[in-house]
């Protein structure tokens, strides 16, 4: 069902003409849905790339608290971040993505970073103590499609930080910290992940030329 509601957040499921009446094509520059309707964007970033590589905010609301404001705003859509490096350390790891918990740590330290992650399961009750990264992108694809919100997902930086600029080793392709091969990896592997028929490929080596 997870997997599902992202896909209906990305690409439609659906029949008819019920929401989100993917998949969408684009003509010009307008985004057209399976009827030829143009979907007007109206957006809001939630941020997602930087040290801890999850959505920021949730130790300060739920994240159906969190869509619920966006639904009232009017907001149709989430540009939602992630970056390359959250998939490089699921390969590093067997293909096991990291908890939460152990994310807060690495980026924010023992006391910040537990702090902090005890904050997040305190606002958001759903949550299980061992929910990993993937999983908390996931409960906001499946809050934004109960509340016909598309899912816009942006690869924003390859290293999880805050960004960007022509010095974050990030500026093109082939940069510092911008290897092609882990990127077109990473990207392949959310395209996969939100697809019922696809599922992520089995970790192997990549070249690191860059
Ligand atoms: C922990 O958070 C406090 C308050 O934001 C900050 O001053 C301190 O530098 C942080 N400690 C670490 C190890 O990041
Ligand atoms: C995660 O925690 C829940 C309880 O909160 C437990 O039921 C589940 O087995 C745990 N999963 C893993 C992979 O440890
Ligand atoms: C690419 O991913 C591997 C892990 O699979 C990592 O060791 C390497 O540092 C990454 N390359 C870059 C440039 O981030």
């Amino acid at each position: 069902m997870t997997n599902l509601a992202i896909l209906s957040c990305l690409f439609g499921l659906s029949t008819a003409a019920s929401w989100p009446n993917g998949p969408f094509t684009t003509s010009g520059s307008s985004i057209l849905d399976a009827s030829g309707n143009s979907i007007k964007y109206a957006g809001a970033n939630w941020p997602g790339a930087a040290d801890v590589m999850i959505p920021e905010g949730l130790q300060y609301q739920s994240v159906a608290s969190i869509v619920a404001k966006l639904t009232e705003a009017g907001v149709n859509v989430i540009r939602l971040t992630y970056a390359i490096e959250l998939i490089d350390q699921i390969y590093e790891n067997d293909g096991v993505d990291v908890p939460i918990s152990t994310a807060f740590v690495e980026a924010l330290g023992e006391a910040n970073g537990t702090a902090v992650f005890k904050e997040v399961l305190a606002a958001n009750p759903s949550f299980s103590a061992n929910i990993t990264r993937l999983e908390v992108f996931d409960a906001i694809a499946e809050e934004c499609a109960a509340h016909e919100i598309y899912v816009h997902l942006d690869n924003h930086i390859s290293t999880g930080t805050w960004c960007c600029s022509t010095d974050d080793g990030n500026a093109w392709w082939g940069d510092e910290d911008f290897s092609i091969a882990n990127w077109t990896r990473g990207i392949s592997y959310m395209a996969d992940h939100v697809s019922p028929t696809t599922h992520p490929p089995i970790p192997s080596a990549v070249d690191h030329h860059n």
